[in-house]
């Protein structure tokens, strides 16, 4: 439903984005990605809600609401990527594009950070851009919903 917004998650530990391991992820903070998200969003003509939180439960329940309320969704789990069949099961559970975004590329790094369970309902997934990759995954939203 092109009318609703697009939400963007964001999950464990990225409130720290740009004090958090900067050699990693840079030096942009999680506000300055959701400025950068907002002008992308703007620019092709969706409105977007962005959200962050260090709790699944949290994650799991915006995307039970997206359900009815939300376009498509980009997400980037963070560490639950590797970890959370219950991220899964609700991104299964909700029906339009998903785009999966991490700022590092999770391949040039540790073994465990190469599965993700997230990936196995994504449409797209964006590793290694930094934070352009929220601007890229925006794009091939807007791009999925015509
Ligand atoms: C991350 C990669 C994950 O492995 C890590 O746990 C994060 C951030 C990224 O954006 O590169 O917290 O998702």
């Amino acid at each position: 439903m092109p009318n609703q917004p697009i939400l963007v998650l964001n999950g464990p530990n990225l409130n720290l984005l740009g004090q958090r391991e900067p050699e990693v992820y840079g030096h942009a903070t999680l506000a300055d990605v959701e400025e950068l998200c907002r002008t992308t969003a703007d620019g092709l003509g969706h409105e977007i809600e962005f959200r962050q939180s260090n709790a699944e439960h949290q994650l799991i329940d915006w995307i039970h609401a997206a359900r009815h309320g939300a376009a498509a969704i980009v997400i980037n789990p963070a560490a639950l990527t590797h970890t959370s069949v219950a991220l899964l099961d609700a991104l299964m559970a909700y029906e339009g594009p998903v785009i999966e975004v991490h700022i590092s590329n999770v391949h040039k790094r540790e073994a465990f950070r190469h599965h993700s369970y997230v990936s196995g309902r994504a449409d797209a997934v964006i590793v290694g851009c930094g934070v352009n990759g929220y601007a890229l995954a925006l794009r091939q939203a807007a791009h999925l919903l015509g």
